[in-house]
């Protein structure tokens, strides 16, 4: 993913000797395919070299086809505790025995297009540019992912995302809202998008709609059915389902068994339907570990020049619940491809 900001006079050193004179004279450039190579290594800070070496794992990065080989990243043995289980009460089991929903209800609301355009997000109905062009290409991979697991032959649960990043201010809002808008745009797909970072839930403001009950009171109150806390938009297929009110035991909460049946109501018998999970920084809250149990595919996006290699296979390690997991590189200021999307469209700026 390019960074959206404005430009910079020239793209800065990179770690790793990356050849800088790629970068000369282009202006920062889309997705960042770091894939089939080592070429990730050159964007994330450097390990401190005192330190012993992380034994790699494969973690494909993801963002264009090509880039399916297996990378090496980093694993490490899940460390996060996981709460226990809670026994849910009776009225609990007497909603969750209710068949799961198909249709989502609730209030339907008007998204400001300006509002996306001026935060640096796609924008519905607008041109085609190379922002949209590099999450249509990131989306497909994930979309192709959760059909596998309606197939049958994909991963438990691949039909819901997690939007992940190792540290604070790394662009998982930003993926998760653009990922939304994206597979929003799909014919056939419906998208649900969770606002999943309970202590600083941003998404509701990301795209200027009314706060309300959310995922956490759902998960606490067997009286409330998830279904009736989420937000309709007047984009065609986008539902946003808010964070709810945060208690301090949030980590439980998705602990215990009922997170499974709530999160069920979501998916089950709903053919298209993918449920995108914008969660908080995996090293500063347990919450993104917690629902890492619960997906079936998780993405950790990795901000250029931003997030340290030993951040990230600390990351990964903590989200090995899941088991199909992906890199997507943000915010880089070259490619080492040279590949551009938007122009061929005509998008100018
Ligand atoms: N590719 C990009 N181009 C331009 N701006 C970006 C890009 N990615 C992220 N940003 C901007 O960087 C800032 C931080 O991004 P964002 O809020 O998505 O990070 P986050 O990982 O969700 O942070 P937090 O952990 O605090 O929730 C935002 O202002 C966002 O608009
Ligand atoms: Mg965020």
């Amino acid at each position: 993913m390019t960074d959206q900001g404005p430009k910079l006079p020239e793209t800065p050193p990179l770690a790793d000797g990356a050849p800088a004179a790629r970068a000369k004279g282009k202006r920062p450039s889309l997705i960042e395919r770091a894939g089939g190579s080592d070429a990730w290594r050159g964007m994330v800070l450097p390990r401190d070299a005192a330190k012993p070496e992380i034994p790699p794992l494969d973690v494909p990065v993801m963002a264009h086809p090509a880039a399916a080989e297996a990378v090496p990243v980093a694993t490490q043995a899940l460390s996060a505790e996981v709460a226990p289980f809670q026994v849910a009460s009776p009225a609990a089991q007497r909603l969750d025995a209710m068949p799961a929903t198909q249709k989502f209800r609730g209030t339907f609301h008007a998204i400001d297009r300006k509002h996306l355009r001026d935060q640096g997000l796609i924008e519905p109905e607008g041109p085609v540019t190379a922002l949209l062009e590099e999450f249509r290409i990131i989306k497909r991979q994930l979309l192709m992912t959760a059909a596998e697991t309606r197939a049958g032959t994909g991963p438990v649960n691949g039909d819901r995302i997690l939007v992940a990043s190792a540290l604070p201010g790394e662009g998982k809002t930003f993926c998760s809202v653009n990922l939304a808008l994206s597979m929003a745009a799909e014919k056939d797909t419906e998208v649900l998008l969770v606002d999943a970072d309970f202590a600083k839930p941003s998404v509701l403001s990301t795209l200027g709609l009314p706060g309300g009950p959310g995922l956490l009171d759902a998960l606490a109150d067997p009286r409330i059915a998830v279904e009736d806390c989420i937000l309709g938009t007047d984009i065609a297929g986008l539902f946003v389902l808010p964070a709810g009110n945060a208690s301090g035991s949030d980590t439980e909460l998705l602990g215990s068994s009922r997170t499974a049946q709530v999160l069920d109501r979501l998916t089950s018998n709903a053919r298209g339907r993918v449920v995108i999970f914008d969660s908080s920084p995996v090293l500063a809250a347990s919450p993104a570990s917690a629902l890492a149990l619960h997906v079936g595919q998780a993405v950790v996006v990795v901000r250029a020049g931003m997030t340290s290699e030993a951040a990230l296979r600390d990351a990964i390690g903590l989200l090995s619940g899941c088991e199909d997991i992906r890199l997507l590189l943000n915010a880089a200021h070259f490619s080492p491809s040279g590949r551009r999307f938007g122009t061929y469209y005509g998008y100018k700026e």
